[in-house]
């Protein structure tokens, strides 16, 4: 057999649900046919390619897979930032008009192509740390024509490369000021225009809400999700990051392919969750930056066999994180989850939240979204915090990142 690919003498980490840590394979060779993976098996010199790369041990991975970020924004949050250490909380600031609205503001007031050009070099960042498929939510418009122009930035900057793109429409992120006093009708008004444009015009690949006291009630979340599932598409949450707003029996109660934040959820709702199959994304990025000591219940969730994945969650207010393996580390440091969930987190864990099934395994027929680091032990991805250890990203089978010498 002749591939388009050979990476030979890697240390793989399959990343399969075998029962071997991490479906570690030694001096083991990936074959590239077409973009996707054709062989997983011994380093044999009887095998050829149209480009062969001895990577002489080093480890290979599927490539990162960052489940939820809001990577498309105008403008940054760096004085509410600062405010925050003087000593003002994230729900005081919201209270002012500032948090979410404050980025909504600046995302109106900012053109395609800047917030493409903004967005590509966020979504570089996240390909330096080995990720090939990125979740782009809306949320920061808040008026139709606002979240379908972020969904179609979004788009492009999936057609543009070289990461696959999905994208999830977050209408009922927070209540726009037009319907201050009225936020029903906003919620109408996702049901009825926003929801049914951006499905039309082929934007969205699953729709998200935010359950929190300074949001949306669970009320209004279960009429956008009824919509949603009407109208055929996958639903997220937002669920449980501030105060317990039964927000993952909430996501479980409509199938949800993810239920993200939950440091406040019940047990319940974890159990809830795990009846449906519901992923747990937990983000640890927010967690620290707003200081927050309610932690995910990660040991119910282990106990109850609910999927963990992870995510950097970029955004301008509570998780400015652009690298998924630093969000790792915070998992494993703060939230104790083991190196081995963290990469189960960030690659197969992660592709389930987002519904994919093509991705975030190394296996024979599934896509060449391969990453490349500068170790052979996996725990490493956890334990480093900075350095830049993925020397190559492969996505499609397409050469995406090659660190350069001076990485
Ligand atoms: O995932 N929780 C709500 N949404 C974002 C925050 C967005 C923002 O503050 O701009 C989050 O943390
Ligand atoms: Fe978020």
């Amino acid at each position: 057999m002749n591939y388009d690919l050979l990476l030979a003498n890697a240390t793989v980490a399959t990343m399969a649900p075998d029962g071997v840590p991490y479906g570690l394979m030694p001096r083991t060779s990936i074959g590239v046919t077409a973009g996707l993976i054709s062989y997983v098996g011994p380093t044999d010199p009887q095998l050829s390619a149209a480009t062969v790369r001895d990577v002489d041990g080093m480890l290979i991975t599927p490539a990162l897979i960052d489940c939820h970020t809001h990577a498309v924004f105008g403008g940054t949050r760096i004085t509410e930032f600062e405010e925050r250490l003087g000593g003002k909380s994230y729900a005081d600031l919201a209270a002012e008009g500032g948090g979410i609205l404050s980025t909504v503001n600046a995302t109106r007031a900012t053109s395609d192509d800047e917030l493409t050009e903004k967005a590509a070099k966020r979504l570089q960042w996240l390909l330096r740390s080995g990720v090939g498929t990125v979740e782009i939510k809306s949320g920061y418009g808040l008026t139709g024509p606002d979240e379908l122009r972020m969904l179609r930035v979004a788009r492009r900057l999936g057609s543009m490369g070289p990461q696959r793109v999905h994208t999830s429409l977050l209408a009922a992120h927070t209540v726009p000021p037009e319907f201050r006093t009225n936020p029903n009708a906003y919620i109408s008004e996702i049901c009825q225009q926003i929801l049914p444009a951006a499905l039309a015009e082929g934007l969205v690949d699953s729709v998200d809400a935010f359950a929190e006291s300074i949001a949306f009630n669970p009320e209004q979340v279960r009429e956008v999700f009824s919509t949603a599932r009407s109208l055929g598409l996958p639903v997220r949450l937002h669920a449980d990051q501030l105060t317990d707003g039964k927000g993952a029996a909430l996501a479980a109660e409509f199938g949800a392919l993810s239920a993200d934040h939950l440091e406040h959820a019940s047990e319940a709702g974890l159990e809830a969750m795990a009846a449906a199959g519901t992923v747990a994304v937990v983000i640890p990025g927010a967690s620290v930056f707003l200081d927050e000591e309610a932690k995910p219940n990660v040991a119910a969730m282990r106990e109850l066999e609910v999927r963990i994945a992870v995510s950097t969650d970029l955004n301008p207010g509570t998780s400015p994180v652009a690298s998924l393996q630093a969000a790792m580390w915070l998992a494993t440091s703060r939230f104790r989850l083991t190196p081995e969930e963290a990469l189960v987190g960030a690659t197969r864990n992660a592709a389930a939240a987002l519904g994919l099934s093509d991705t975030g395994i190394i296996q024979v027929g599934l896509r060449a979204d391969l990453a490349q680091w500068s170790t052979d032990d996996p725990a490493a991805l956890s334990y480093w915090m900075g350095a830049p250890l993925c020397s190559a990203v492969w996505i499609g089978g397409t050469l995406a990142h090659e660190a350069t010498a001076h990485d």
